[in-house]
């Protein structure tokens, strides 16, 4: 029995170093992603294993069920279906191949969407959010970085044409219309980053201690989060507050086709992430003003977590720029069969 699964990446536009704090993000799923196709034999003898190879990553990845410890298998990119099969507690095997046209540890979340296909694979149930809690849960446990919901939830959640405004608090998705004057542009700095070894759980640390002193980020005021005496707690819970009505800003000004508002939000947003969250490079920076000033562009941003990946651009549709253009597309799901059948592996 063969399964097959296509998750796409996701570009966030917006409301980064949100999610974990409970704020507003605003990704969308883009048409580039990640299929895994896996054969099932039922009548096979062997011990249970998974068995991946990549069109793209080294190494033959060989994980045997049920899986103990994901975040020892080597090569390291198999410790994200690991962390799936561990998550769902899968004791049957396939042999499989996975393809990707995303750009590796570049900032569109090709993790998210490898957990996200696996998961389809392994049987897991396909409804949106849990699908996405399963698999930043599998994230969690395979890597250690204590991420968000947004990247897993953008991937399984993706809707044709749109962006998804989601209240991470609530785990709330609301779609919103791109309109056709609306490009997106992304441009991979080279930088790939390594969450675990970057300062991502560093800068989780340090909002969730403003968090405990002034509530909620989100929500805290803005003369609370003035009066913290540290400046570094200040600078975070600063980014995280404004961040989020940087959100609203967005999905207000992209739904009034006001493309000058957004792109001035979207420079806000850069600026607040390299100022007071302090994750963009200098790379990032001057790939931001150098795009900034092309005739056309709106505005641009680093997306995700920082510290390296993916600049995001919003320009006019006549203009034709140098990077990938990315367009809201549908979310994660079974190619083949095209419905859930009874999971060979639950
Ligand atoms: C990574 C994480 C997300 C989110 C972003 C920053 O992509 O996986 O949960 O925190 O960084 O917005």
């Amino acid at each position: 029995m063969t399964v097959s699964a296509f998750a796409p990446g996701r570009v966030n536009l917006i409301g980064d170093h949100t999610d974990y704090m409970g704020g507003a993000v605003l990704p969308m799923a883009v048409q580039m992603g990640t299929t895994v196709t896996g054969e099932y034999r039922a009548d096979d003898p062997a011990p249970a294993r998974v068995v991946l190879r990549s069109d793209r990553l080294d190494g033959i990845v060989e994980v045997d069920l049920p899986v103990l410890d994901p975040s020892v298998i080597r090569p390291r990119w198999g410790r994200y279906p690991a962390g799936v099969a561990a998550v769902l507690g899968s004791t049957v095997g396939f042999d499989g191949t996975v393809s990707s046209d995303l750009p590796i540890g570049g900032g569109l979340s090709s993790s998210a969407s490898l957990e996200v296909a696996t998961a389809l694979v392994l049987g897991a149930p396909t409804d949106a959010l849990e699908l996405a809690r399963l698999c930043r849960r599998a994230e969690v446990t395979a890597t250690g970085v204590p991420c968000g919901i947004m990247d897993q939830l953008a991937v399984t959640a993706g809707v044709e044409g749109h962006a998804l405004l989601i209240d991470c608090a609530t785990e709330d998705v609301t779609p919103v219309r791109v309109p056709d004057a609306a490009t997106f542009w992304v441009f991979d700095s080279g930088q790939a980053r390594e969450l675990a070894g970057s300062s991502y759980a560093e800068r989780r640390t340090q909002a969730e201690a403003a968090a405990a002193i002034v509530g909620p980020l989100p929500h805290a005021s803005m003369a609370a989060i003035a009066s913290l005496v540290d400046p570094v707690l200040r600078a975070r819970a600063r980014h995280v507050r404004t961040e989020c009505d940087r959100v609203h800003a967005f999905a207000a000004a992209l739904s009034a086709c006001d493309l000058v508002r957004a792109g001035e939000l979207m420079l806000d947003s850069h600026r607040s992430l390299r100022d007071d969250y302090e994750v963009s490079t200098p790379l990032l920076d001057a790939m931001v003003e150098d795009l900034v000033r092309i005739r056309g562009v709106h505005g641009a941003r680093l997306t995700g977590a920082g510290f390296g990946g993916c600049v995001v651009v919003l320009a006019e549709p006549d203009v034709t720029l140098a990077g990938t253009r990315v367009q809201p597309s549908a979310g994660a799901r079974l190619v083949d069969p095209p419905n859930p059948q009874p999971p060979p592996n639950l």
